[in-house]
């Protein structure tokens, strides 16, 4: 079963052919009308849940439109609403859907559920998004990259602030694309160690470096999130605005980057809290190239999930 649950768990070879499906297929639609069809029908008489546990514009919207140019349909379901949100089990959740649905898609607070839903299914599951990680996000991210820079394979990434389920999903990254990756941030806010820990017997290249203004250097990309996700109390804002401050990606943090250096964010931001509207709105920015991929690059997760 072609579970696309987290990019440590997918194999290279498949991540690859991914990313490059996805730049194929955005290419042969040669800018035309969102609503018409691709000229390949991959999907034609699936259809597809989309679960959200949690709010989401992108990931909704994106994965929704990726369904129908591939000629599937979609149901999108609010947890709340659904029986999950009212005490029936994930397992039993998963064994029903898989009798009317073809390939199922949650976003939802515990890693646990996105488990035990693609262990109970018998139709593939994709994490879209849970506490712990993001990898469609980091997909779109890689596509990106490679759009305007090509093969992302030994370049040098640094994430500025929390070290959340990003950050998270692009360590994992690091090691299936090659590429070395920096974190700096304040050490209360530092990624999974089981992540790094992970990556570094791997013989990835993940480095610690408090001062963001040493881990910038010779950055080809500088990425950074929000401050506050949305499985984090509110009570912890002031907190961890305080512990964030200085890590927020503005002009003189990318003037120490590479020239040529691309700034990310996987969005929604909160605008001159974790990165200036100057940077975001700059010549180093790809955000709305980054939210444009996540169509494209969750178009070929899907094809793989189905083999179709
Ligand atoms: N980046 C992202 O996943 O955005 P949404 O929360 O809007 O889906
Ligand atoms: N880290 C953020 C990402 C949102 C797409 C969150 O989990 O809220």
């Amino acid at each position: 079963m072609n579970h696309f649950l987290d990019i440590n768990k997918t194999s290279q070879s498949d991540l690859r052919a991914m990313i490059d499906n996805a730049r194929a297929m955005k290419d042969s639609r040669n800018g035309r009308p969102k609503g018409t069809p691709d000229d390949d029908q991959p999907l034609a008489g699936h259809m597809v849940a989309l679960i959200f546990e949690k709010p989401s514009t992108r990931t909704r919207v994106s994965f929704d439109v990726g369904v129908r140019q591939m000629g599937g349909q979609t149901m999108v379901l609010s947890g709340a609403d659904m029986q999950l949100g009212h005490g029936e089990t994930i397992a039993d959740t998963a064994r029903v859907l898989s009798r009317y649905v073809d390939l199922i898609m949650i976003r939802t607070f515990e890693e646990q559920t996105l488990l035990e839903m693609a262990e109970y299914a018998s139709v593939p599951v994709i994490n879209g998004l849970t506490d712990r990680t993001h990898p469609c996000q980091i997909m779109a991210d890689i596509l990106t990259f490679e759009e305007h820079r090509g093969p992302i394979a030994g370049k040098k990434v640094v994430w500025s602030g929390d070290g959340n389920n990003v950050c998270a999903s692009f360590i994992h990254a690091a090691g299936q694309f090659g590429f070395d990756l920096t974190f700096t941030g304040p050490e209360t806010l530092d990624p999974e160690k089981l992540f790094v820990e992970e990556a570094r017997a791997k013989g990835v290249n993940i480095n610690i470096e408090r001062d963001p203004m040493k881990a910038v250097d010779g950055a080809d990309l500088v990425v950074t999130d929000t401050w506050v996700s949305m499985h984090d109390p509110q009570s912890a804002r002031e907190r961890r605005h305080n512990q964030l401050r200085g890590y927020q990606v503005n002009a003189a943090l990318m003037d120490r980057a590479k020239p040529d250096a691309l700034f990310m964010h996987c969005l929604p931001a909160h605008r001159d809290d974790e990165a200036t509207s100057e940077v975001m709105d700059g010549p180093h920015s790809v955000i709305f190239d980054e939210a444009e991929n996540r169509l494209h690059a969750q178009k070929a997760i899907m094809r793989w999930c189905l083999g179709a």
